[in-house]
């Protein structure tokens, strides 16, 4: 029983202290994700697609169910989210796990390492540590692909959304957070590009949980029903008392 005691206390204290340990040391940014809002479901969506899944897969989800819960027909899943082929040469049947463009073998000439799958990633580190990750790049010349990270220093990823971000310096530090300074633009206006990795993180976080969608709304329902059946026990202990007095 002792035994059965500290095991879970070992699981207790140490599970969240390993995902921890991946986290970072600098302050992080908030941001708020709402899963129900489907227009910046599918805006994250198209950005996973054409931005994350040359290198990463998410093959723990199918692109039928991600056409489901997107409300995507299969010409649209097509035209903004499933441009890959397969082995044969022929495009990817929508049946199949999400997988990333890149094979293993050229992933790992090119950066050392097969990219990560990326299906969890939002649960596994959180919302606002993804949010702070993908606004953290900065210039760094002393890293083989020219960028470092201040959220996870050190990454052999190179900067995914630099087109859309251009690329900043690192200037100095405010209460420990990072000072950047944006020394090439991109396409978009800083304010613009938070929005833009807000809506990638809000597809991410379905992607981690895409229950989430259906738990939510099955909630109300659930609530209504017990309250629906403490009305009628209530009912029935009025039936069965009312001999007693
Ligand atoms: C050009 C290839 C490439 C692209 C494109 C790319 N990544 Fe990566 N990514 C990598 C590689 C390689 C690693 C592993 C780096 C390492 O281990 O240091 C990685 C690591 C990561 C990690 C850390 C995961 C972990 O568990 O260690 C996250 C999170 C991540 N990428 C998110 C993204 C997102 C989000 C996008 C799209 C906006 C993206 N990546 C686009 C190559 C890529």
């Amino acid at each position: 029983m002792n035994r059965l005691l500290m095991l879970l206390l070992v699981w207790i204290f140490l599970v969240p202290g390993a995902a921890f340990a991946a986290g970072p040391s600098v302050p992080l940014d908030a941001v708020k994700v709402n899963v129900h809002d489907r227009d910046a479901l599918q805006r994250g969506a198209k950005l996973f697609a054409g931005y994350c899944m040359a290198c990463h897969s998410a093959q723990y989800m199918r692109y039928t169910h991600v056409a489901r819960d997107l409300g995507w027909s299969a010409e649209e899943m097509r035209e903004n989210f499933l441009f890959t082929r397969n082995q044969a040469g022929d495009p990817t049947p929508m049946g199949d796990m999400m997988q990333a463009a890149i094979s293993d073998k050229d992933a790992v000439e090119w950066f050392g390492v097969v990219p990560p799958d990326l299906t969890l990633s939002a649960r596994l580190y959180g919302e606002d540590w993804m949010y702070t990750f993908l606004r953290s790049f900065y210039l760094d010349e002393s890293r083989p692909l020219g960028v470092n990270n201040s959220v996870f220093a050190s990454i052999g990823m190179p900067h995914p959304l630099w087109e859309l971000q251009g690329y900043q310096e690192k200037v100095g530090y405010e209460n420990k957070r990072p000072v950047f300074e944006l020394t090439q633009p991109g396409g978009l206006s800083p304010e613009e590009y938070d929005s833009v990795v807000q809506d990638l993180v809000t597809f991410m976080t379905y992607l981690a949980e895409p229950i989430k969608l259906q738990r939510e709304s099955i909630g109300p329902w659930v609530l209504l029903f017990l309250a629906g059946l403490t009305f009628l026990f209530y009912l029935l202990k009025k039936e069965y008392w009312k001999d007693v007095h």
